[in-house]
């Protein structure tokens, strides 16, 4: 069975072509990380208009690729939410036009669950390809990025390589979310903690920005910690104490920026040294906060594997430290071209929707910027 997915929630436009759930055929991502970058953050209105020139001329390449029409889908899927309104809409309207069209069941999917459903996918990394979109004439069509040699397989921690199984641990790390959830099957979850304020993702991207080293910040962030000390400043581990699993990371940046004005911005970014341990030390703070609080949740619930998805996931200390962190357990990280935002996932996930009830959506369905996991 084939679907077609679309995603549109945020910063990224992405369309893919899974089979049977699992075979990734295709998964084409245009990212506008180039676009909101002079901004310092996702634009939702700009990400909207991008979402609406790209879409559809990336639903054409994607069938093109594969010699077929919309006619031999066999069902179509898109995120309802959560995400920014105005993007998913774009996502939606497009998707229900298309399934209208068409006669295809349209199935509509949480982005969340989706991440959650990504160590599952496999397939050739070629089928993959990130288009960086920007206004510069050379950025216009760059297919650039993710090369095949480029995307590392899935990252496994732990005593024992096995595949992951249900119930697992869900760690999901991104721009918006930090969670941990209790995946009991494909479409059944638990929310068991939420972060209070800062997202893990944010905090990376807001720390960034207070050193004035670009957006999004967790890339950047990360490359400058390489080789750094990690303990040589002494940031906040918050809500450590106690067996509380919820997650807070506005303080650390607080903290940052404390360090910042003691020392100076001119100071710390002269001296590469200690640029690169400020950030070595403020990515530990991150790293071994999510990996204790994950270590807690697993021995709270008896559960012995960890599934870290969303954008965060994609960084090199957090797969590393993953042993380290979770002694007895067992982490799984899909390849990074799945933590970001992508489709694959939710054509993935749209499947066992399809097999397990005929979730299908009429034309009155919307998107939601809330919409809760279930
Ligand atoms: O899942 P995602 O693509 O979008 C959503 O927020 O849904 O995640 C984006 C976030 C951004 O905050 C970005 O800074 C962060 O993931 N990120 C990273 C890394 N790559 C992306 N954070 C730390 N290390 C990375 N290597
Ligand atoms: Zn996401």
């Amino acid at each position: 069975m084939k679907i077609l997915g679309i995603e549109t929630s945020c910063d990224e436009t992405s369309v893919a072509l899974v089979e049977d759930g699992h075979v990734v055929l295709s998964n084409l991502i245009a990212s506008q990380v180039r676009i909101h970058a002079r901004f310092g953050g996702v634009v939702p209105e700009v990400a909207s208009r991008a979402h609406l020139q790209q879409l559809l001329p990336m639903v054409d390449e994607c069938l093109s690729r594969h010699d077929m029409s919309l006619a031999e889908v066999d069902a179509l899927a898109v995120t309802r939410g959560p995400g920014l309104v105005g993007a998913l809409l774009v996502g939606v309207e497009t998707a229900k036009a298309l399934a209208w069209a068409t006669r295809k069941p349209l199935i509509p999917v949480h982005h969340i669950a989706a991440h959650l459903y990504a160590p599952f996918l496999k397939g050739d990394p070629s089928a993959s390809q990130t288009t960086m979109m920007g206004n510069s004439p050379t950025d216009q069509s760059v297919h650039a990025a993710h090369a095949a040699a480029d995307i590392p397989a899935p990252h496994t921690s732990g005593p024992t390589p096995d595949p992951l199984t249900y119930p697992y641990m869900g760690l999901v790390v991104s721009g918006g979310h930090t969670s941990l959830i209790h995946v009991h099957s494909p479409l059944r979850h638990t929310v068991l903690a939420e972060t209070v304020d800062d997202a893990a993702g944010e905090a990376f991207d807001k720390t960034a920005k207070l050193l004035e080293l670009g957006y999004p910040g967790g890339p950047l962030v990360s490359a400058r910690a390489r080789g750094g000390d990690r303990a040589r400043f002494k940031l906040p581990r918050p809500m450590l104490a106690g067996s509380g699993i919820q997650f807070s990371f506005s303080g650390l940046k607080t903290a940052v920026g404390k360090i910042i004005r003691e020392v100076g911005l001119e100071t710390i970014r002269a001296d590469e040294e200690m640029l690169r341990d400020l950030c070595a030390s403020f990515e530990e703070a991150v790293v071994e906060t999510l990996l204790r609080k994950a270590h807690r949740a697993l021995r709270q619930t008896g559960v012995r594997q960890l599934a870290v998805v969303g954008g965060v996931a994609s960084n090199q200390r957090l797969r590393e430290a993953a042993t380290e962190y979770l002694p007895g357990h067992q982490a799984i990280f899909p390849p990074p071209i799945f933590c970001t935002d992508n489709a694959a996932m939710i054509a993935g996930l749209a499947y066992h929707h399809h097999e397990t009830s005929a979730d299908t959506a009429d034309l009155t369905m919307n998107a939601r910027a809330d919409l809760p996991i279930t």
